[in-house]
């Protein structure tokens, strides 16, 4: 917005010397007269209408890139970076407005707008976009990936590129795909060292089959609920816990209304990065390399970001002293890892077996 009336500098300064000779016109009536009406004459001589012209060759190019967490997480990072490199490559031609907290559309609408071209860049989490590709939901399965380094080696694999081609035929392409973490366990009622501590217990998730089979897995009830919605939704009881990565728990300020967290790693929350087809492909070649090119860039950084907020919401959570922290041993460990494993074959004909392999071999040195 703020950048949009900059951009709207040309038509500003028409107004700019217009206000200039109406000051003028106090001091000097008959110089300013004069000077005005020369301005009129040599408009009207230049063929009709100037500021419209004017205002029509400066029209900026508006991208509204809209997600659903804080500013101050890996993902609203990296979104403002994309808009300071493309607006700073293109030399303003393009303004990208960023609307972070669900401001402009939820988990529900985005996917939808996305594709109707209501927004022009979404960045939903990976297992968000099961309902266009159950494939997607690779990466709830348990305990797939050991690290962050397999992570981005499966971003970087022909699979993931299979996965971003799908969207394709939504009119919708993928860009790039933006870490933010390893997922840990939080709720309110006790603290959860073995899969027995889970019964009786609803979590909340964001979405798919897998995430509800992983809990049930584990003796627990789930239920989806948006983002948006899911504070609320445990500070009211709907449910008794959630999973999600230390930066998410501690922008969301979970701590306030979740006693409990235990340490787990036991999935990821990763984003991809979506643009309208019809949009991308319509740009000139110029601009959408510029934007291709600030893409690779706010994507390193986005890399940089997730490690260090990861660590960062870690020592917040630990120091707030409001929730409790359960560190598992690695036997403690091993038992989730067995419980859930019957995930796996569970859904192995939905995910592919390549697929998973693929995840798995990421994984190995
Ligand atoms: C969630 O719904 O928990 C996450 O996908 C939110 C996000 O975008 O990080």
């Amino acid at each position: 917005m703020r950048r949009e009336t900059e951009t709207g500098s040309e038509h500003l300064v028409y107004d700019n010397k217009f206000e200039g000779e109406k000051r003028m016109f106090r001091k000097k009536p008959i110089l300013a007269i004069s000077s005005l009406l020369i301005l009129t004459l040599s408009l009207v001589g230049c063929g009709g209408k100037p500021a419209a012209t004017t205002e029509k060759e400066v029209k900026p190019i508006i991208v509204k890139f809209a997600h659903v967490v804080t500013p101050d997480t890996p993902k609203g990072q990296a979104a403002l970076k994309f808009k300071e490199l493309a607006e700073q490559k293109t030399n303003g031609k393009v303004i990208v407005e960023v609307y972070p907290s669900s401001q402009l559309y939820g988990d529900k609408e985005e996917l939808e707008a996305a594709q109707s071209g209501n927004v022009q860049i979404i960045a939903p989490s990976v297992t968000k976009l099961v309902g266009l590709n159950p494939k997607f939901q690779y990466t709830d399965l348990p305990f797939l990936f050991p690290n962050n380094e397999a992570v981005y080696k499966f971003f970087a694999s022909d699979e993931m590129k299979g996965l971003m081609n799908s969207l394709d035929k939504y009119n919708l392409q993928g860009l790039a795909v933006w870490p933010n973490g390893f997922k840990q366990f939080t709720n309110n009622k006790r603290p959860l060292v073995t899969p027995e501590d889970f019964k009786g217990l609803k979590f909340r998730t964001q979405a798919g089959k897998v995430l509800e089979a992983q809990f049930k897995a584990l003796g627990a009830g789930s239920a989806t609920i948006a983002f948006g919605e899911t504070y609320a939704a445990l500070q009211q009881g709907t449910v008794d816990g959630q999973e999600n990565t230390y930066n998410n728990i501690d922008t969301q300020k979970y701590q306030e209304i979740q006693k409990y967290l235990t340490v787990s790693n036991h999935g990821r929350l990763d984003y991809m990065i979506i643009v309208n087809k019809d949009f991308w492909s319509g740009l000139a070649p110029d601009i959408r390399k510029a934007l291709d090119d600030s893409m690779a860039e706010a994507t390193k950084f986005s890399v940089e970001q997730a490690e260090l907020l990861d660590k960062k919401s870690m020592d917040n959570l630990k120091k707030s002293g409001k929730i409790q922290f359960t560190e598992l041993t690695p036997a403690q460990l091993g038992v989730f890892q067995e419980t859930m494993k019957p995930v796996y074959a569970q859904f192995e004909s939905v995910l592919s077996k390549e697929l998973i392999d693929a995840a798995i071999k990421a994984g190995k040195k």
